[in-house]
């Protein structure tokens, strides 16, 4: 990821001071109409308002006046008692005055001590816990992906942004872009929140026809506004300058609900070859709903898939429909339905099943029976993966590496949220089955910085690799071949020197694929919190769960997937992160972990017989 950091003019520190000796001066008087208003007053408008945040407050309302219909309170934490970090509020430029309006924050709060203009705004990392070579907001709350598209030489990677804290809320479309799905340039947010509602996710297509009459080639997006006034409705917009700005159309929705569902969102748009028209999924609570349109502003119902599909309860959410090979043989296709689901993951909050199956221009019909789940990862932390369109025979799909457990709360700051790996998706058969196969793409062996190859070794009891030759803080790729020959259970442990480990093994006696995280680092970080204390029926918005039950777990994938005796292991280990890729995607399996030093140090085992490790390389990894 390729950081762009804009620096301030004076410290954010220097600037609390200077602020702090000389109050309400620099521009700004406060004006305070008791406890429910504070009008700020600004003259010589810099390009930011400064505004000081503590996580655990309540959300204030935040609102540009101009005067105009569409300006929209924005939900933002204002300290109150202490200030845990800073958030800039664009300022318009070239008028001499400014109003924004604060409400619902106390007059005595703190913030007010703090607030200030600003040019500039420092993103310089200060997490610990930030990746080295995954993508993540340069500051903000991030979810899910949205809108992925490839144009010109650029894939597009927008994103479910919150750019007034660290926690979800006021849904924009973040922005980044890349030349090779490794370096990520950070660009302006592409879509803000309106009156209309949060920007929720949704897809972007290249209208190669101009079918929308936005030019040829236009870049339009599709979203849902979600509100409590609207409720949750399709909305487009396009962009004529590759994706950097948009403009919402004027008759916004496109689409609303026929029969008033509440959880309708997350609209998927792809072109559709053999009707020459464009399709729109919807999740449509436990459904995925489709859609056909010419102009892509009109759209017909045309059927619904899903109910009783799959691992049960569940709530649909993020769809995706791509169509692949079968064993890389062209003649004989296959449609995907990739559903996010959450809750239904097996271990536990959000996770992404797909179905396999035949579309006939009007439904999908899935192989297998409805019991019949299969899993595009293992772990805990993959969520709303959706895929890059206008990608030619390559389905690139990136998930975010998070779960709506504990999202909300892991011990970051900052920032909160990142992707996983962009990974390869492509299907295979075992046992008479189609599955999908998620790989890192081939891309991230440009990550690679230097590799040191271990020699291959017997597995008697155990074997140390240490020091790990990592990159700058622990970043680094595993490759290696394991055959577990008569070995009850196999593999490694991931150590740090404070004894913190994942636990990597192959249970051959249970046939899986084990990722043990309760040893990680840190795995209690809502300790204090009581458990379930302040779960909303908005899962977005979940404040407290059982964090020590909901993080801290093992999770495990079926072998039975793998091509058997010897297993492929490509594992990526990054600041708070390990992925694990076998047999080219076979299995994946995506967990967050919060050890408090890099781990350093690969501890191998085998119990109940001899392992043999060939081929082991480790990579260290950085950009
Ligand atoms: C999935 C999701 C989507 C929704 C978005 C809101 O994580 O719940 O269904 O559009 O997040 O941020």
């Amino acid at each position: 990821m390729k950081r762009i950091f804009n620096h301030l003019t004076m410290t954010l520190a220097t600037a609390a001071a200077l602020t702090a000796c000389q109050p309400q001066s620099n521009g700004i008087r406060l004006e305070h109409q008791g406890d429910t208003l504070t009008i700020v007053h600004i003259t010589n408008p810099t390009r930011y308002l400064i505004l000081p945040i503590q996580e655990s407050c309540n959300e204030g309302k935040v609102k540009l006046i101009t005067g105009s219909p569409a300006d929209m309170a924005m939900d933002v934490r204002l300290a109150v008692d202490s200030v845990e970090y800073y958030v800039p509020f664009a300022l318009p430029q070239g008028a001499k005055e400014a109003t924004v309006t604060i409400g619902r924050v106390a007059a005595n709060a703190i913030c007010w001590d703090s607030i200030r203009l600003a040019d500039t705004f420092d993103t310089t990392n200060t997490d610990y816990y930030r990746p080295v070579y995954h993508h993540t907001p340069l500051y903000g709350w991030m979810n899910d992906a949205n809108g992925l598209v490839y144009k010109d030489g650029e894939y597009h990677l927008y994103f479910q942004y919150n750019p007034y804290g660290s926690k979800w809320g006021n849904m924009h479309w973040g922005h980044s872009v890349s030349r090779d799905l490794i370096h990520w340039e950070h660009l302006d947010p592409a879509i803000a929140r309106d009156t209309l509602g949060h920007i929720f996710s949704g897809s972007s297509v290249i209208d190669k026809n101009n079918s929308a009459g936005y030019g040829k080639d236009a870049m339009i997006a599709f979203y849902t506004s979600a509100s409590d006034e609207h409720g949750q409705i399709q909305c487009m917009a396009y962009s004529n300058d590759n994706g950097r700005t948009y403009t919402k159309y004027e008759k916004n929705p496109i689409l609303t609900p026929f029969d008033g569902l509440k959880d309708f969102r997350d609209p998927k748009v792809f072109w559709y070859e053999p009707a020459q028209k464009w399709y729109m999924i919807v999740s449509a609570d436990k459904n995925m709903r489709f859609y056909s349109s010419t102009d892509m502003k009109n759209w017909e119902y045309l059927s619904q898939f899903g109910e009783g599909y799959g691992v049960q309860p569940n709530q649909f959410e993020c769809p995706d429909f791509v169509q692949l090979p079968v064993d890389g043989n062209k003649d004989n296709m296959k449609w995907v339905m990739i559903v996010n689901i959450n809750p239904g993951c097996p271990f536990g909050g959000s996770a992404t099943e797909y179905f396999v199956g035949e579309f006939d221009g009007k439904e999908f019909k899935c192989d297998t029976d409805k019991s019949v789940t299969k899993w595009l990862d293992f772990g805990k932390d993959h969520y709303a993966t959706v895929c890059f369109s206008n990608t030619g025979d390559r389905t690139i799909a990136v998930p975010w590496m998070s779960n709506w457990q504990y999202a909300n709360v892991t011990p970051i700051r900052q920032y909160r949220g990142a992707n996983a790996l962009p990974r390869e998706l492509s299907l295979y058969t075992k046992n008479g089955e189609i599955y999908m196969a998620a790989n890192a793409v081939k891309e991230t062996e440009g990550l690679r910085k230097g590799t040191t190859p271990v020699n291959d070794f017997t597995l008697a009891d155990e074997h140390l690799v240490s020091p790990l030759a990592t990159g700058a803080e622990g970043a680094c790729e595993l490759e290696m071949d394991i055959t577990p020959g008569k070995a009850q259970a196999t593999g490694f442990q991931l150590l740090n020197d404070k004894g913190e480990k994942v636990d990597i093994y192959l249970d051959m006696k249970a046939g899986r694929l084990v990722m043990d995280r309760t040893q990680s680092g840190l795995t209690a970080f809502g300790e204090k919190a009581e458990p379930h204390a302040k779960e909303t029926d908005d899962h977005r918005k979940t404040e407290s769960v059982n964090y020590i039950n909901d993080f801290a777990l093992g999770t495990w994938a079926p072998l039975s997937l793998c091509e058997g005796k010897t297993y492929h292991l490509d594992v990526f280990v990054d600041k708070c992160s390990v992925e694990i890729f076998v047999d080219g995607g076979r299995i994946a399996m995506t967990n967050l972990v919060f050890p408090t030093q890099p781990y350093n140090t690969l501890r191998f085992y085998t119990q109940g017989g001899e392992a043999e490790v060939k081929n082991l390389k480790v990579h260290q990894l950085g950009l």
